[in-house]
């Protein structure tokens, strides 16, 4: 466990995993828990970086902020996705090397595997073999990152770490059309069918592909719990270690929130990779499992975004 009266930063605590990181070390008592908007500290700016953690000296920190988007927005805006988190993770993980951070988990994502590698998908496997396209720039960014990380435990001894979640969902998500995930999407869509009184919604793609979802809450409690426990070079798969096609979800958010809603395929837009599914034998092996089953994570995720009209992030971030 980690110390509660220790200074904890969490970059990008507005953000979907941010925001759960934060809400799950209040529950657990912890007194100092820093955190500063992009408009106060923008994590590009080397200077800015620097000077806030020689100021703060966090005893940790959880690097969650990043440039995080769907299908759409990575094959449109390959640049952000690349520029952005290289120089977030370059930044922040000089300043915390500098300033003596005692730890630091770094998140990447599932996308950094190779897009047909064997499932369930192994941290071994990375660097295996060509990246999935529509999200390649994004990827190579993420690897940076693990690489990063074991680079200053190799030559500084850092404790940095890596955790690499599944696809996520769950409070403050990213509703916006032109930036959000599977989920946020479809909730957002089965939504605004359902209040023009449509009898049809069309979902992108053939609905055969595998995809496993993670609610947010439980990546927080992951994220706490490996920053106690764990302390290992390279990455460590979250996830639930299930998996469900896009048909079967799109049935289950239909079922929550527009239940006589038809749905429709369209095979011209694209499906991404066939299945991924992650291996997480390993974290199972220290201890941890998901506790939040899907079915009751898609009805509290449509429930946030009803009661939040005003929260709901509908910007796609600049
Ligand atoms: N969402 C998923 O399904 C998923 C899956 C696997 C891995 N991940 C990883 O999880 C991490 C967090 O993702 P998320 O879904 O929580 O994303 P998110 O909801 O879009 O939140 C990202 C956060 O990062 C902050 N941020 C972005 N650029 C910044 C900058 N230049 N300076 C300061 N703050 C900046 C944002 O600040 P603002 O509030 O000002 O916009 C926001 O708070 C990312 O590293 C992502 O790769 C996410």
């Amino acid at each position: 466990m980690i110390d509660r009266q220790a200074r904890i930063l969490v970059t990008g605590h507005r953000g979907l995993v941010g925001s759960a990181v934060v809400r799950h070390l209040q529950s657990l008592g912890c007194s100092q828990i820093l955190t500063a908007t992009r408009q106060e500290v923008d994590l590009r700016d080397p200077r800015t970086v620097e000077n806030w953690f020689a100021e703060r000296r966090p005893a940790y920190v959880f690097h969650v902020a990043g440039t995080v988007g769907g299908i759409w927005a990575n094959s449109t805006r390959p640049v952000d996705f690349l520029h952005d988190n290289l120089l977030m993770q370059a930044v922040v993980l000089r300043a915390a090397w500098q300033s003596g951070v005692q730890k630091l988990l770094y998140l990447g994502s599932s996308c950094i595997y190779p897009r047909d590698c064997p499932q369930p998908i192994r941290e071994e496997y990375l660097l295996t073999g060509p990246l999935e396209k529509t999200n390649e720039c994004y990827a190579l960014a993420k690897i940076a990152g693990v690489k990063a990380c074991d680079a200053y435990r190799q030559q500084y001894g850092c404790r940095f770490i890596s955790a690499m979640p599944t696809n996520l969902y769950g409070p403050n998500d990213n509703f916006h059309p032109d930036g959000s995930h599977v989920i946020p999407g479809l909730l957002r869509r089965f939504h605004e069918v359902k209040l023009a009184g449509q009898p049809t919604l069309t979902v992108w793609g053939t609905g055969t592909p595998r995809r496993e979802f993670l609610h947010v809450d439980d990546l927080a409690v992951a994220c706490v719990f490996l920053m106690g426990k764990y302390d290992e070079a390279g990455p460590i798969n979250v996830g639930t270690g299930e998996d469900i096609t896009i048909h079967a979800l799109a049935e289950l958010v239909r079922d929550v929130v527009h239940p006589s809603a038809e749905l429709v395929f369209d095979p011209s837009k694209p499906d991404g990779t066939p299945r991924k599914l992650l291996d997480v034998s390993r974290l199972h092996g220290l201890g941890w499992h998901h506790r939040i089953p899907l079915e009751v994570g898609l009805q509290q995720a449509y429930h946030w975004y009803l009661e939040h009209p005003a929260g709901r992030r509908m910007s796609v971030a600049d």
